[in-house]
């Protein structure tokens, strides 16, 4: 597969995705957390850039849009990937999300 070609995967029934929450999906072996922040979805690869160490798990704001690394406590913008905080300087990938036929989908 070249790099620009991206799969859409069904995540979820938006329903089942509350405001507040996370979901936590695997695609061919990459674990993915999908957030919504009051209404606004995000995904993120769910592997610290750091350690590799899980991430999503992490205590996360909606209102800030983070998520605090379980491990060593960098704080990451789900918005773009990027740690805000050390010890993690690299960021996490990304991917869009969008809500269709009432199912939560990420591009992968
Ligand atoms: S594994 Fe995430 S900050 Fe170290």
């Amino acid at each position: 597969m070249s790099p620009e070609e991206t799969t859409t995967v069904v995540v979820c029934p938006a329903s089942e995705l509350a405001p507040g929450e996370r979901v936590i999906f695997e695609h061919e072996g990459e674990p993915i957390a999908v957030f919504n922040a009051a209404g606004e979805l995000f995904a993120i690869e769910d592997r610290c850039s750091h350690d590799d160490g899980p991430l999503a798990e992490g205590e996360w704001s909606p209102a800030e849009c983070t998520v605090v690394c379980p491990r060593h406590g960098s704080i990451f913008d789900l918005r773009t990937g990027k740690p805000r905080t050390l010890p993690a300087f690299q960021p996490v990938r990304v991917f869009p999300v969008q809500i269709i036929d009432d199912n939560i989908t990420v591009e992968v």
